[in-house]
Formats: structure tokens, C-alpha cells, sequence
């Protein structure tokens, strides 16, 4: 898994949103991929205000990692905000030819306008916005039943637009739009650095593992029951889940000493690819909450 490279600065995150603006003035409505086991930390802060009036489409990627009862409820939610809603997995292409119904449905009325007037084989042209790492190119990829062009990882560039068709009627800005998480807030970077988005190296590995195996054991302790033959209360700490699944594995070191570092390491490779199981990493609020997730 690539990791979020982009250094942010203001300046970058001006002008990114200021070319953001410029395309979204080509487009009929935004697709905003999002990593459906964390859809509100995967999210860009600012993207209601940078997107205006636009129609949104939301896509919940990543759906072969996540819970699916949860990503159910989240696309109920998005969809109580007025958004359509597919969720896809890339790697199997399940979901993605729901696109381009989802975008019809989404601009139904803008195509009836079209009809009336005469114009009926205009097309509709939308782009992906995204953080790094959730899919962006992948999906376009899919959709444009293309092969291994990777979008840039660098905001601010300045290229000629190109449109790619998805199928009839539909145009897609072949470069997506790269937007930046929320990273002021300590619990999105943890939930990044957990899927793998960003660095390891930002954090503490061990501390990362820490909060990681408290989370997982109060939303999902039977598989941590299961892989790593916990068994401690509900509130136990994750220092103490560390310890005893280091030493359920026999990582000790000499002196006798549980080895909590390679456990940590363990943990989060297992996490990511999905040996532990599926599983997401946050809830939608309940109806009147705020936007916080968990
Ligand atoms: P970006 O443009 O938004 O930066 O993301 P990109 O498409 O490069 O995707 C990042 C990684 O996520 C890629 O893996 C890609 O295959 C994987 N990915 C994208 N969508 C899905 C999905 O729905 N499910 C799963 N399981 N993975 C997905 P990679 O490790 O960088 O490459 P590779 O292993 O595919 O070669």
C-alpha cells in the first residue's frame, strides 16, 4: 500500500482548492471516494464549502475491507445527507458498474432538461475527488476500463484537461482531484495510520498498536479472541491486550521478556490485510449527533 506522501502546507491546500474550483465549474457533480472503514477520517474537511451546490456522489470504496453492516449504515447515512451512494470494491470491480446508474439517478433532472430541450446525447461530466491512497486511480482505472495510469500524488499541478469516457454519455476529468484529510485532528491521523494510509514512522508503533487493539477489542473481541486467544475484560487496556497476545505468540525475548514491539508490528500487518477480519473503524452518527463519528 502507497503511503499519503504529500507534505500539506496552506499554500498547497489554497491552491489545490482554488485549481478544485476551476474543475468543478467543467462538472455536473462530485464523486468523492471515500475508504468505507473510515469514511468520516478519510474525508476532507472543507469539501461541503469546496463543493458548493454539486450534486455529490459518494463512493464508499474499499467495501471488501470493512464491515459490511457498517458500510451499509454509513451509505444510509450519506444518503440521509442528500447524496447518492454506491460502494465498491476495486479490486474485484464489485460495485463499480453501479456508477453510472447512480450518476443518472443523481443528475435525473439535469437529463430531463437536456431531453426537453432537444439535447439528448449531451453528456454528463463529473469528477473524483479523494485523500491519497483511497482509490482514486484504481477506480477511474475501472470505470474507464483502462490500465495502470496512476494519478499524481502531487497537488497544485497544472496539466491540460483530459476527459475520459466511461461509457456513453458519461465524461470523467482524468485527473482527480487530491484533497487532504482532516490531520489537525489526532484521532484521524490514528485511524489513517492504522489502514495503512499514512506512515508508520509518524507514530510510535507500539503506541499505534496499543490504541488499535483497545479499539478492535471493545467494537470486535471475538476476533481477537479467536486470533490471538485473548481473554481479559471489556475495558482492559490495550498496553495489557499488547502484552498478552505477544505472549500467546511466544514473542518473547531473552530474559523472558514479551517482545510487545513485534506483536505491534503483528498486529498492524494483520489488521491491514484483513487477517484478523473486516472491520470498521467508525460508526455514523446517530441521527441529531454531530459529525463526528466515533
Ligand atoms: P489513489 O489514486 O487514491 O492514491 O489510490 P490508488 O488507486 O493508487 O490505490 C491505493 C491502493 O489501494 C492500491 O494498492 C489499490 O490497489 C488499493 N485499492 C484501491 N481500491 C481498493 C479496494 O476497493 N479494495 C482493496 N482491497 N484495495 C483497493 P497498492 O498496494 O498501492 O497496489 P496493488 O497492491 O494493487 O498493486
Amino acid at each position: 500500500m502507497s503511503e499519503m506522501t504529500i507534505q500539506w502546507y496552506p499554500g498547497h491546500m489554497t491552491k489545490t482548492r482554488r485549481m478544485m474550483e476551476q474543475d468543478l465549474k467543467l462538472v455536473d457533480a462530485v464523486c468523492e471516494l471515500l475508504d468505507a472503514r473510515i469514511p468520516l477520517a478519510s474525508r476532507n474537511p472543507d469539501i461541503d464549502a469546496i463543493c458548493g451546490n454539486k450534486p455529490r456522489l459518494v463512493i464508499l470504496n474499499r467495501m471488501d475491507m470493512a464491515d459490511a453492516e457498517m458500510t451499509r449504515r454509513w451509505a444510509a447515512y450519506f444518503r440521509g445527507l442528500g447524496m447518492e451512494v454506491i460502494c465498491t470494491d476495486c479490486k474485484s470491480r464489485r460495485g463499480v458498474n453501479q456508477f453510472g446508474p447512480a450518476v443518472r439517478r443523481l443528475l435525473s433532472e439535469k437529463l430531463k432538461r437536456y431531453a426537453e430541450k432537444g439535447q439528448g446525447g449531451r453528456p454528463l461530466k463529473l469528477m473524483i475527488v479523494g485523500i491519497p491512497n483511497v482509490g482514486k486511480s484504481t477506480f477511474i482505472n475501472q470505470i474507464a476500463g483502462r490500465k495502470g495510469a496512476k494519478a499524481e500524488n502531487r497537488p497544485g499541478v497544472t496539466r491540460g484537461k483530459q476527459w475520459v469516457t466511461v461509457d456513453q454519455g458519461l465524461l470523467l476529468l482524468d485527473t482527480p482531484g487530491i484533497l487532504w484529510p482532516k490531520f489537525e485532528d489526532p484521532q484521524v491521523g490514528l485511524k489513517l495510520a492504522y489502514t495503512g494510509a499514512v506512515k508508520d514512522d509518524v507514530y510510535d508503533v507500539e503506541e499505534l498498536a496499543c490504541s488499535l487493539m483497545e479499539l478492535l477489542w471493545r467494537e470486535y473481541p471475538a476476533a481477537l479472541t479467536e486470533r490471538y486467544r485473548i481473554e481479559a475484560p471489556a475495558d482492559e487496556t490495550g498496553w495489557e491486550l499488547l502484552q498478552q497476545a505477544a505472549r500467546r505468540r511466544g514473542f518473547l525475548m531473552a530474559g523472558g521478556e514479551v517482545n510487545t514491539e513485534r506483536m505491534a508490528r503483528v498486529l498492524l500487518e494483520e489488521y491491514r490485510s484483513c487477517k484478523l477480519g473486516v472491520f470498521s473503524l467508525e460508526q455514523p452518527p446517530a441521527e441529531g449527533e454531530g459529525n463526528d463519528g466515533q
